[in-house]
Parts: structure tokens; sequence; C-alpha cells
């Protein structure tokens, strides 16, 4: 059955998955806290992705699709740099999307989120703006300009629409358009840019002249120690470092549970490499990333890996892939970003080192105010490597896979969620809803069960509870039928429920069953532990 989003956020809430922020005191836009099963899930989601790409990595063979063996370290930077990190990396000047505010209704929009139709009546023609997409816009536009022209439904056929749903951004002047929660026409403001970087103070006494931002990306963090890195560790060209950490955002218009954001986290990888392969390198990271959330139970159709257009690259990039998914709140056919794969040349060592670089054709160069000064300084500092084999001087080329923690989770949450039945301790179906996470993500690996609280069941049971804690995250349960517990656990996305019956006081066997086949069996409690971490890795 197809998942409707506010059954999944109806669930994270019921089971302890996600809350909004602050919510006694009504909430706080585009901020959430991860409840005990959310913190579970996100701390596997980001321990996976270490594992997989940094610890469990190993240096000595080329991975398959990798043009060589290269090394992977870590990083964990502070959130507030030196401000001039930021004016070197481009985010000061061009961190920023438009907005366009609405006189009458005083809402704020992010400008190239509005859509909108054009549509004319007896000679009046309107440009009818709305914040939905695909069929829900062409609903919602067709409901506005009906009550817009005074017109009954029935009359909706005296509309003459000029073309589908398109971009606001497509609409020069203002003057004809009605906005998403107008009457009047002409109410919304003039596109201006806002820059989306969070200012704070530093120190106590501090003023404008110490004003700092919360960090952007974790990216900039990694650039800034390229040289500590190297100094400090003995790897090579070609490497990588790791970061995983919060960034900001101060999103125009959050939305979409957590997609969009305010506060959230980042996983990322600079991966530093000699300029003629990088290539390669780039086309390596894009599938091993791609891969990586297929492994890990995202379906093959809802999960696209989509290159950029030239005008869609970002100041740095001179090549970026994201990896989308088909996220429940998007329209039909549309995917939503999980992460950017980028080329980003050596754009972000050398502004570090000489000041702000601009695009010129192929070539970057400093940029220079009306003077001819640099527009922002770098640091001076050499960051560019001696390459031993060749025994030439340069400046790395940089590939980047920039993933956010908390959309991957979002996006395993969505995969996982699923409602069907499942036969009760009578054998009767039930329905029930249970999150098919992969077993490496599920908060709870396993949920174990005295079948009743007498017969000396329960001691057995809190035995191996004990000995699997030791192992992976359990959960004990002797309360209420045993068909009410395996459901309780199907929501929390258990994979496996281990009940002590009757046999076991006899055999020492205890069963199992899987979340997803329903399929039971016996194992003798003795291998229990070692049967179970196989399956949870
Ligand atoms: N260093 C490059 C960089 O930061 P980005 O496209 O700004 O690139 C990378 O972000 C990833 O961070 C995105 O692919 C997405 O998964 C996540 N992300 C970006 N903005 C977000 C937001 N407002 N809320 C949640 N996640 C976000």
């Amino acid at each position: 059955m197809a998942m409707e989003m506010d059954q999944l956020v109806a669930l994270c809430k019921r089971r302890g998955y996600l809350f909004q922020s602050s919510e006694i005191y009504g909430g706080l836009n585009g901020f959430w806290d991860y409840g005990p099963l959310g913190v579970e899930l996100k701390r596997n989601v980001r321990e996976a992705w270490w594992r997989d790409m940094v610890a469990g990595h190993n240096e000595l063979i080329a991975p398959p699709g990798a043009p060589e063996p290269y090394q992977m370290v870590g990083l964990d930077c502070s959130i507030i740099m030196h401000p001039q990190v930021w004016k070197c990396s481009g985010h000061f000047d061009l961190f920023c999307d438009f907005m366009v505010d609405c006189r009458e209704s005083k809402r704020r929009y992010r400008h190239d989120q509005v859509n909108g139709r054009w549509v004319e009546h007896r000679g009046r023609r309107v440009f009818v703006a709305t914040e939905a997409a695909g069929d829900e816009g062409l609903r919602d536009t067709e409901q506005k300009a009906l009550k817009f022209f005074n017109l009954r439904n029935k009359d909706a056929g005296e509309l003459q629409w000029d073309g589908g749903l398109v971009s606001l951004t497509t609409v020069t002047d203002h003057a004809e358009v009605l906005g998403p929660d107008a009457k009047t026409l002409g109410t919304l403001t003039p596109p201006r840019e806002f820059n989306l970087m969070f200012k704070t103070i530093v120190g106590a006494m501090g003023g404008e002249e110490d004003a700092a931002f919360l960090r952007p990306e974790t990216a900039q963090g990694i650039f800034v120690n390229f040289k500590n890195v190297l100094d400090s560790t003995r790897v090579g060209l070609p490497f990588g470092v790791a970061q995983i950490g919060k960034r900001f955002r101060n999103e125009i218009t959050p939305r979409n549970f957590t997609f969009r954001s305010r506060e959230f986290e980042q996983m990322e990888i600079e991966f530093f490499c000699r300029p003629d392969s990088s290539p390669q390198w780039y086309a390596y990271w894009r599938d091993r990333r791609y891969r990586w959330y297929i492994d890990l139970g995202l379906a093959g159709d809802r999960l696209r890996l989509r290159d950029h257009s030239k005008d869609e690259l970002s100041h740095y990039s001179c090549g970026t892939a994201d990896i989308e998914y088909a996220f429940p709140f998007l329209p039909p056919g549309e995917f939503g970003e999980l992460e950017g794969v980028a080329h980003r040349g050596d754009f972000d060592l050398r502004s570090h080192m000489e000041g702000k670089l601009v695009r010129q054709g192929d070539q970057l160069v400093l940029e220079v105010d009306a003077e001819g000064k640099p527009r922002h300084r770098g640091s001076g500092k050499d960051l560019s490597y001696f390459d031993d084999q060749t025994k030439q001087r340069f400046v790395p080329h940089v590939i980047e896979p920039s993933a956010g923690a908390d959309r991957a989770t979002l996006a395993f949450l969505c995969q996982a969620y699923c409602e069907d039945e499942a036969p009760d301790e009578n054998g009767v179906p039930q329905k029930r809803t249970v999150l098919k996470l992969h077993p490496r993500l599920a908060p709870i690996k396993a949920a174990v069960f005295p079948l009743v609280k007498k017969d000396g069941m329960p001691e057995i049971a809190r035995d191996l509870y004990g000995e699997l804690k030791t192992r992976m995250n359990v959960f004990y349960d002797e309360k209420g039928a045993v068909g009410r517990r395996y459901r309780r656990q199907d929501e929390a996305g258990t994979p496996y429920c281990v009940t002590i019956d009757g046999q076991t006081l006899q055999d020492g066997t205890v069963t199992i069953r899987d979340r997803d086949s329903l399929r039971q069996w016996r194992v003798h409690r003795r291998e229990l532990v070692d049967e179970l971490a196989g399956r949870v890795g």
C-alpha cells in the first residue's frame, strides 16, 4: 500500500522517532528532535557510513571501480570558524536564496519554490501562484482562480489556461500575480537576496566586528586543516578526509518534515587526488555512494543518479551529480536530493591560499574589487602538495560526496514504512504497521519475550537479554499477548523477536521470528548471540 506522509509522521511521533523541537511552546519551524528510537536510527546511519567509508576501509587494496588503493582518515572540526573562511569559500557572497514577501498575507516564500499558471477570464490575465507542485498545484491554482474571478466550480470551463504550472521565477513583473495566500493582485514584492548563514557574536562584549557564522557546510573545516592532516599523518595522494557534524542553513521555507531543516547533520568526504585522475575518482565516488543506499535497503526504482546541467552547478563545482530519492511527499515522478557528489577541482584549497576565486570561462581567477585588490584575502599559507612519485608540486583536486544524515534517515524511514497483515497467536490475520528497516539500521536489533510470566521463562529470558545486551541493542518485554508484543516491535522496526517457551524448558532452544518474512525457527540458546550478531551486521 502506498504510504501517505502523515502516516509516517504520526508513527514517528507515536513510537519516539522524531518530535518537533520545543513542541510544548508551539514548536520552532525547521528544527527537530530525535526521540529514543530516532536517536538510535540516526546513530546507526552515521555509523554505517563511517564504518563503510572510513573505519572499515582497507587502504591496501583498491575497492571495485577505484583507480587505485587510497587512504581514509577523519576529522571533527568546530562549528564556528574564522569568518574569513566563509569569505574565501564563497558562502559570504553566494550562499543565498531569493525570497519574496507578500504585503497582504505577511508570508515569506522562497522565490524558486512558488509555482503558478497563467489564466484568462473575460480579457483579464492573471498568474495564479501556489506553493504546491504537480497535480496538487494544478488543483490549487484552479480553486484560487475560481475564487478570484468569483466563479462556481461548475463554471470552471470559463477559465482559459495558458500552459501548465511554471515557476514564479519565469514572471518578470509581479503586478498581475495573485500570491499563494493573497486575495488581491500584485502583493508580492520583487525577489530579494537572503544569505542563509546563521550569524552569531563571539565573546561577551562582542559587537558587529566579532560576528561569526554557524558553519553552512562541514567541508571547509577539512580544507583549512589540509596541511595539518598531511603533517600529522602519513597520508599521501590519493586520500580522503571524512567528517560528520551539524551544519546550519537559515532556510526561508523549511518543509517536508526533516527534509528541509534549518539545523541538520552532514556526512562529508573531501577526497584529494591528482588532477589528471580526478575524472575517474569522480565516477568512482558517484557509483560507490549510489550503491551504498541500495545496499542499505533503498529501492532502485525510487533512487536515481542525476548529473547537474552547467547552469545548476555550485560556484565551486566543475561537475556534480545528485543522488535523489522519490520521497512520498513529492508529486509522482519527482525526486529529492539525498546527496551531492561534486568535483570541486582546486577551488577550495586555492581560495584559502590566494583569496576568493571566481570562474572565468574554464579558469579560476582571483576576484578583485574596483581598485584591483583581492575582494577577500586568503590565508597566504601554502596548501599545495609535493608528489614524491613525480617530484612535482601542485594543488590537489577534490571530489566531494556530501550526504545529509537526516535526509538519509528520512529516506530509510519512508522506504521502510509498510502496512500488511500478520497472524496473531491464534493464527488469525491482523493488520500491522511495520518498519522494514535494514537490520544494520534498526534501532533495536532484537526483542526478547518469555511466552508467559511463569514456569521459569522470565528468568531464562532475562539471562538471554543480558547476554545479548553486551553485543547489541535489545529490548525485553513480558507484558500482554505475544502477538501484540510482536506487532509493537514490528512498528518499531525490530528485525528479530526471540521467544522463550515451553520447549525451551525441555531442550534449551528458543524461537526466532523474522519481522519481514514472518518465518520462525529454533536455535539453541547457546547459539543465539552468534546467530543474531551474524544477521544484524
Ligand atoms: N559541501 C557541499 C554541501 O554542503 P549541500 O547540497 O548544501 O552541499 C549536502 O548539502 C547534503 O546536505 C544534501 O544533499 C542534503 O542531503 C543535505 N541538506 C542540504 N540542505 C538541507 C536541509 N535544509 N535540511 C536537511 N538536509 C539538507
